[in-house]
């Protein structure tokens, strides 16, 4: 399949997986890319650039397909090094850099002149187009139903999507809750270049994460996610469990006065120990409303096939016939 993502990208299947904290190693991001797809390491979950570099240096020694670095803005406990880190990734020749969280206007000269291209993650029509106006190459246009950040102005995929097709110029994939054949099929027909995925790309063979949290995504309904830090304005999707019950009950004891100190016990350092440890109740995990609809842990491979041939499959038989 040809869309101007896959040129732009040079990619065999519009299909990328996004960045996920504690999930997306080399691992992974090798496997989508070697299954034809763009895979993505997170580069803030490598603890320095030393660490992020050494990431990039097995990803390009399990795949030589284009793979991409996320970087996040996102209010953290401690200030990264940025310009470490893009130095490691224009070192490590990634041409894709995935950004997230905050405007990344400071950070594009330094990329775009390696020759490296920037997707932008966005939750509004507005911010993509404020991320068209300062030079991204293309978007990624998350739903009110994607796991991890939807932003605060909760519209879901069905609006947004073909909004930012009547808006912008430059190219875009759909994300949050991507999960099949008929995902990438719906997305394309609303105008969108392609799909990213991060939920389902976690329930795989292939995703360097504890086997509970695979079968946590799988045991999931589309009831089960929750939203917490709304009142912080900082509103995450994760999957319903007892840390984000502890969490509302803090929200609504606490009121506007709550800060993000008062969340510790939930939020902080939680990622190693649900993803690598399995102790999937000990905090609050990113999770898409998506889960309703993975029922099995595939290869990455046999996932992104199964995709790209439910997708013909669709447009070639279901579509062409109701014509
Ligand atoms: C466990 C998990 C961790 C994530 N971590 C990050 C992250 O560190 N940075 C980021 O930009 N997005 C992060 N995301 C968001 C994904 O890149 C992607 O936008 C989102 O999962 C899409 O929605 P879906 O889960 O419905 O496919 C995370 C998502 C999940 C599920």
């Amino acid at each position: 399949m040809k869309t101007r993502i896959t040129e732009m990208l040079s990619i065999e299947h519009p299909i990328i997986q996004g960045g996920m904290h504690y999930v997306g190693f080399a691992e992974l991001a090798a496997a989508v890319s070697n299954a034809g797809g763009l895979g993505t390491i997170t580069g803030l979950t490598q603890k320095s650039p030393a660490e992020l570099a050494n990431e990039i240096a097995r990803c390009n020694d399990m795949t030589t397909k284009p793979f991409a670095v996320n970087l996040t803005f996102l209010p953290t406990f401690q200030d990264p090094d940025y310009p470490g880190y893009i130095q490691a990734i224009i070192d490590g020749g990634v041409k894709v850099v995935e950004t997230a969280g905050n405007n990344p206007a400071q950070w594009l000269p330094m990329l775009q002149d390696n020759g490296i291209k920037v997707i932008h993650k966005c939750t509004t029509v507005r911010h993509s187009l404020k991320a068209q106006s300062i030079g991204c190459d293309a978007v990624s246009v998350d739903g009110f139903e994607c796991g991890g950040h939807p932003g605060e102005d909760d519209i879901p995929n069905m609006i947004l999507l073909p909004r930012a097709a009547d808006e912008l110029e430059i190219p875009f994939v759909a994300s949050g809750g991507q999960a099949d054949g008929r995902s990438l099929v719906a997305s394309l027909a609303m105008g969108a270049d392609g799909i990213n995925m991060g939920t389902r790309f976690i329930a795989t063979q292939d995703a360097p994460v504890h086997e509970n949290v695979k079968q946590a995504i799988v045991n999931a309904s589309e009831l089960d996610t929750r939203l917490v830090m709304r009142p912080l304005r900082n509103t995450e999707r994760v999957l319903n469990n007892p840390a984000a019950q502890r969490i509302l009950e803090k929200e609504e004891a606490l009121g506007k006065d709550i800060k993000i100190e008062d969340l510790l016990d939930e939020v902080a350092g939680v990622y190693p120990k649900v993803m690598t440890d399995g102790e999937v109740d000990e905090g609050v995990w990113s999770c898409g409303m998506v889960a309703g609809l993975i029922n099995d842990i595939p290869t990455v491979k046999e996932l992104i096939d199964s995709i790209m041939a439910e997708a013909e499959s669709i447009i070639n038989d279901r579509l062409a016939k109701a014509l």
